[in-house]
């Protein structure tokens, strides 16, 4: 009996210290301790032999019991302090993590703040005026006759309600012009203001969509003539789209401004040749010139509407779409303009 506890004990031994994780331990105390392991089933057996020789042997097998126990339990903090060493040694903390996906600014948001930034540099004041906007700052003070077609042109929305007396109906306004006015009963001259504000147009195709931004540019003072509103759009072209790109005016019609001009820029993708190294006409240009947009001296009327004397002050005006000058900008090509309004981050993300 004494000689079957100790191989016993050998035996449990040399499997427990054997075991390679927690689980094989677990069924090496079962097959011993458990409640038909092999030293539970030897104990009932000391019930069978001599009165006389029990205690020695009851004294042995407690020994036997007592160390598989001790054994188990140390072999078990090992295993664990072995996995926890091994989790450990698994995670790198030197390795970057994953970062958070960090968004930006949208394009016409970028294309803002650039604009911004240039005439802030040569002291223009930015304002924003009313998108919701009486009849008279959109057209009637900026010279247009009363229900003159002429307003066709802006493929205006109205707002159903009741005409003001004095201002007439109520629009969204089409255009930056509307804070030209605005501008004038606000401060007296010197003005130099860039109004750049949503306008709304009927109208939605691949280049344009019902609301869009512009900005405006008013200067009123003693003595300003064509040559600064030359030298601002110069500034503002060699700036924005960079040296090599030249500007140009050509005589247009505007109600509000007299004379008034078309801008055009030469084409970014030709360089102004209208053809392309290969000998092909360029795809995107009309004889190497894109069209920027209005630009004209302040129309004597539309001093007078603001409150300031004509006699005394000129002043250049100059209207440009955001989205516009961002698309002849080198490099950016969007086959639809209503994409950038689309919030589709596939399309968004590649800027
Ligand atoms: N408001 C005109 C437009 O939307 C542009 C313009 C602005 C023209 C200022 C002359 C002076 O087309």
């Amino acid at each position: 009996m004494e000689e079957e506890l100790l191989n016993i004990k050998n035996n449990a031994v040399s499997l427990i210290l054997d075991a390679p994780d927690l689980e094989t331990l677990e069924g090496v105390k079962l097959q011993f301790l458990g409640r038909s392991g092999k030293l539970t089933v030897a104990i009932k057996e000391i019930t069978k032999i001599p009165q006389e020789r029990r205690p020695a042997v009851g004294m042995l097998a407690n020994e036997v019991k007592t160390t598989i126990e001790n054994t188990i339990e140390s072999q078990a903090s090992n295993l664990k302090s072995q996995v926890s060493k091994k989790i450990r040694e698994d995670i790198d903390v030197t390795n970057p993590g994953i970062g958070p996906p960090l968004g930006h600014l949208h394009l016409i948001t970028q294309a803002i703040e650039e604009i911004s930034e240039i005439f802030k540099s040569i002291g223009f004041s930015r304002v924003r005026y009313p998108e919701v906007e009486w009849d008279w700052y959109a057209f009637g003070a900026l010279n247009f006759p009363p229900n003159h077609p002429a307003r066709d042109d802006w493929e205006t929305f109205f707002i159903n309600e009741e005409p003001d007396p004095k201002y007439g109906p109520m629009v969204l306004t089409p255009h930056t012009s509307s804070g030209q006015i605005r501008e004038m009963q606000r401060i007296k001259p010197p003005i130099r203001m860039l109004n750049l504000a949503k306008c709304y147009r009927r109208q939605s195709d691949v280049s344009h969509t019902p609301m869009f931004h512009q900005f405006e540019g008013l200067v009123v003072d003693r003595g300003i003539s064509i040559t600064h509103l030359k030298g601002v759009l110069d500034f503002f072209v060699k700036s924005y789209f960079g040296e090599k790109r030249q500007s140009r005016i050509r005589p247009y019609h505007f109600e509000f401004t007299e004379p008034s001009f078309e801008v055009d820029v030469t084409c970014g993708v030709c360089n102004g040749r209208a053809r392309l190294p290969d000998g092909q006409g360029c795809r995107l240009c009309k004889e190497g010139w894109l069209e920027m947009g209005g630009a004209g001296m302040v129309h004597p009327n539309v001093l007078k509407n603001g409150g300031i004397d004509p006699n005394t002050y000129t002043g250049f005006a100059f209207g440009w779409g955001v989205e516009r000058v961002l698309m002849m900008k080198e490099g950016i090509e969007i086959d639809d303009l209503r994409l950038l309004y689309s919030n589709k981050l596939e399309f968004l993300e590649q800027f």
